[in-house]
């Protein structure tokens, strides 16, 4: 948690989420400058003292050291009001601002992300586990131009939708992502207006430490849009421009966003992942996560439920990444195999209940839902038949689960 590069009004304050910490007093004792200190309540860090060296950090056994608020510069939370907490504050507007120049988010990634989360129920918070991420470091008046270093098509040639895994390299400058975490691109030109293209987000698909690990790169899953909602042929601008990107091609990118879905870095927690199509992104960079430290034996079980319209168009969980059953427990639904009625994920959530309830009432189980908004509404009538036959309401369990930052949709 290095203290990120600040806005002139804005600051970032490291507290202490008190629900959490349970008062052992390393924070204090690892502190080397004194900003941490408690009363008969709390421990609480003076934002005039820390230097975010985060000494502190490490050593905490339960991750309550790790919060942080924006905050306005010249009001951020005295000791006094620190000690008064049973709970930590909800993060103000404030966390709309930049941390690196100064603009708020853009609308159209406000808008889109207001429409994709509604079928949260209500704001979400990350995990209580999960990294901080870094947020619009990158605003579309000064994007980072990343260079394409892959584009290879992820369905069979003859499959009826074509879906690219884009490597995008950012040479020597930050652009620090999370699992969960989208960015933006701006198509180069206008619209038929004259106006410069707004940005388009798209959910990365590789872990934190890159694509390839240890170079400066990410993944994008980009399906090329040749229709409309209602089925017309259409040309989507950017997705078009992303999928016939080339090797060496330079990229407008903007962000990162994305602040509640996120993945725990608790290894002990488990994920049920449901996804449709290009939805499988974020759910491939928390598998990748877990996959490349598979011989720690962290724990936590990965349940993955994927629709996709055939074997031939599963982008990153299709029979030929052959991931063992012992790592996840992976539940295919194909909707357009000739011969074979049509399933939908809804379908075998419907088929695993006894599982998917177990999931739902554990609270070391974080929860994610990405894909077609149509997908949604199945998904979450499966879970409400699921707990009615236990005997558990849905509507009660719902805010429950948000409550603890355990249940996150990005649907579209
Ligand atoms: P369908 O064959 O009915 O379109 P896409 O390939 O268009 O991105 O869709 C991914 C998968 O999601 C497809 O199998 C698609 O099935 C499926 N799907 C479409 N509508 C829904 C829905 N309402 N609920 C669940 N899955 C859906």
């Amino acid at each position: 948690m290095n203290a990120p590069t600040e806005h002139a009004d804005i600051a970032r304050q490291h507290l202490i989420d008190p629900e959490i910490c349970i008062r052992c007093n390393t924070c204090e004792e690892m502190c080397p400058i004194d900003a941490i200190t408690h009363d008969s309540l709390n421990y609480v860090v003076r934002f005039d003292v820390c230097n975010w060296c985060n000494a502190c950090i490490g050593p905490c056994p339960t991750g309550a050291i790790d919060s942080i608020r924006n905050v306005a510069r010249d009001k951020p939370y005295s000791v006094e009001e620190q000690f008064g907490w049973e709970v930590l504050p909800e993060q103000t507007d404030l966390d709309s601002l930049e941390v690196g120049g100064g603009d708020s988010l853009p609308d159209e990634v406000r808008e889109i992300t207001e429409i994709a989360t509604a079928g949260q129920g209500g704001p979400a918070l990350a995990p209580w586990s999960a990294a901080h991420p870094y947020v619009n470091l990158y605003a579309a008046k000064n994007p980072v131009e990343a260079t394409v270093t892959g584009n290879f098509r992820l369905t069979a040639e003859d499959a009826s939708s074509d879906i690219h895994h884009i490597v995008l390299d950012f040479g020597a400058t930050p652009f620090p992502v999370l699992e969960g975490q989208s960015l933006g691109i701006i198509p180069p030109g206008a619209d038929a207006n004259g106006k410069p293209h707004l940005l388009r987000m798209y959910s990365i698909a590789s872990p934190r430490e890159g694509e390839r690990p240890h170079y400066n790169n990410l993944a994008l899953t980009v399906k090329r849009v040749t229709e409309d909602h209602d089925g017309k042929p259409a040309r989507g601008v950017a997705s078009n421009y992303v999928c016939d990107l080339k090797k060496g091609d330079k990229v407008q990118v903007t962000g990162p966003y994305g602040s509640s879905f996120l993945m725990p870095n608790h290894p002990g927690s488990s994920l049920l992942m449901i996804c449709t199509g290009t939805g499988s992104a974020p759910m491939r960079a928390m598998t990748e996560r877990r996959r490349r430290r598979r011989d720690r034996n962290e724990g936590g079980e990965l349940v993955l439920f994927f629709g996709a319209r055939s074997p031939e168009e599963l982008p990153y969980f299709g029979p030929l990444q052959k991931l063992p059953k012992a790592f996840i427990d992976m539940n295919l639904a194909f909707s357009r195999v000739p011969g074979q009625p049509k399933q939908y994920v809804q379908d075998l959530i419907r088929e695993r209940a006894d599982k998917v309830f177990e999931m739902l009432t554990d609270d070391n189980c974080y929860i994610y839902i990405c894909g077609l908004k149509g997908m949604e509404s199945g998904v979450l009538e499966a879970f409400r038949d699921i707990c009615r036959a236990q005997g558990t309401d849905w509507d009660t369990l719902r805010p429950q689960l948000l409550g603890k930052a355990r249940f996150h949709v990005e649907t579209y």
